[in-house]
């Protein structure tokens, strides 16, 4: 950069006004580092308030050759969210695009804007009877989620947020607000340009507001815990109640004994239903309805229906089902990930196989870490119900022959490979593509289709200044 960066920050502040501009140390500090993973140093963070200041920052950011990462509720996984090292980004922040929450209870839509958290969403449709259907263990903003095309827990009834999403507005590295707002449910009129923007992590543009499509806000959910012997045992009980239960099935997690066993170390205040000898796996199961009690008994469907799969259970394959409180049971489930953290080093994977090979994965996966690796704890848990899987590795530093950095440069390729190549699965999930997994993505990734997003990038951001990502 040829202007020194009190010109930078000065031409800033000028643009968007004193408030709108953070480079104090400690106050940055928050910008540069990601909720859980990604760390790096900021030039300074901007706040615009609207998509016209959106527009503008990029503008002069394209004019001036400043990089930008975009950053919502910095909730992201793969570090997508966060600056690199190099001390030259800014970081957008759309904390403050934040305003607009329109309900539409006739289209059954909600108009957003980019910073909106989740939990601002779900208070704002919670009044009109309805609800967003994703949801997750974290409160990400509307624009990340875009960017991510989170899944969460309730994919298995209710789909990611592309297929939530109905419009879209975006603002391109030389501050073009493109248009794709239109609310429509039924629209075949060709190439579908919102898909440029979801799960492409901030590449191409900076997503500045969505409608999305909600739905009648459940008034009534059931919860229980079931012990299951096998993950074979695991599918088999999912696509029983999947026929048994049909829509009203909106969870299903499994999570296994490795994984389950920390929550009830580090979470005390949590019950423990099997009393410190958790079976291989328990399954989290829960359904829900927008009718009433009164006409649909869900808790009387939920325990003939797990009483029907205990009595059907001949093999011993179902070992218990614990009814409990649904806050209770998902407080459990959501509480795996922060538990196993407080037991050493973790290695985490969000790796999906089709539905029917979870089992057959999870054990190919099991055995060969054990097999390489046999000081490491291999913990699984995740959305069976959608072929999702968490497989997170777990050791003690002083348990482990070599550095950290090492081991993950080991076992990643291994299980990457194996979900990928041998099972036809992906190496992200539902956290996306960033930083921390793009060497899998160029791995993996056809050579035509990144051909085809140099071509994209070429056009809508022909400097590279947008986010931390490279697709093509
Ligand atoms: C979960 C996060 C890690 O499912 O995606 O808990
Ligand atoms: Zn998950």
């Amino acid at each position: 950069m040829s202007t020194t960066r009190d010109e930078v920050l000065a031409s800033l502040r000028a643009l968007l006004g004193e408030g709108a501009v953070v480079v104090e140390p400690h106050e940055l500090e928050r910008y540069e580092k990601g909720w859980r993973y990604g760390r790096g140093k900021a030039l300074a963070a901007v706040r615009p308030s609207s998509t016209e200041e959106v527009s503008r920052l990029l503008r002069h950011a394209s004019a001036a050759g400043l990089r930008v990462v975009a950053q919502g509720g910095n909730t992201g996984l793969v570090g997508a969210s966060t600056p690199d090292g190099s001390g030259e980004m800014l970081v957008l922040s759309l904390e403050r695009l934040s305003r607009t929450v329109e309900v539409d209870p006739v289209d059954r839509t909600v108009t957003a804007d980019g910073g909106v958290l989740l939990s601002t969403l779900d208070a704002a449709l919670a009044g009109h009877g309805l609800l967003f259907p994703i949801d997750l263990g974290a409160d990400p903003s509307i624009g990340g989620m875009v960017a991510t095309n989170t899944g969460g827990t309730r994919l298995l009834r209710y789909g990611d947020v592309r297929q939530n999403l109905l419009g879209l507005e975006v603002v391109l590295a030389d501050g073009t607000v493109l248009d794709l707002m239109r609310p429509l449910r039924k629209n075949n009129t060709g190439f579908d340009a919102r898909q440029l923007f979801v799960g492409t992590s901030g590449a191409f543009g900076v997503v500045t507001k969505a409608v999305m499509r909600v739905v009648p806000r459940p008034v009534q959910r059931v919860t229980a815990l079931v012990g299951v012997s096998s993950g074979a045992a695991v599918l088999g009980l999912l696509a029983r109640l999947e026929t048994q239960l049909g829509e009203v099935l909106t969870a299903f997690e499994a999570i296994g004994a490795a994984a389950l066993a920390p929550v009830f170390r580090h979470q005390p205040r949590l019950r423990d239903p099997f009393g410190g000898r958790p079976p291989a796996y328990t399954v989290l199961v829960e359904l829900s309805s927008t009718l009433d009690p009164s006409r649909l008994a869900l808790d009387d469907l939920l325990e003939s229906a797990l009483g029907e799969q205990l009595e059907a259970a001949d093999g011993g394959e179902m070992t218990d089902v614990f009814p409990g409180k649904p806050s209770e049971l998902w407080e459990i489930r959501h509480g795996v990930s922060e538990s196993l953290r407080q037991e050493g080093e973790v290695l985490a994977f969000d790796i999906s196989v089709p539905r029917s090979s979870m089992a057959a994965f999870v054990d190919a996966a099991r055995e060969t870490v054990a097999a390489g690796w046999p000081f490491v704890r291999f913990c699984d848990y995740g959305h069976w119900g959608d072929g999702g899987v968490h497989v997170n590795l777990v050791w003690k530093p002083e348990d482990a022959p070599r550095p950290t950095a090492e081991l993950k440069a080991e076992l990643q390729p291994r299980l990457y490979d194996l979900a990928v190549n041998r099972f036809r699965g992906s190496y992200s999930a539902e956290h996306g593509v960033g930083p921390h997994n793009q060497a899998f993505y160029d791995l993996y990734t056809p050579e035509l289709v990144r051909e085809v997003c140099r071509l994209l990038k070429a056009r809508l951001d022909p400097a590279g200044l947008l986010g931390t990502v490279r697709l093509g």
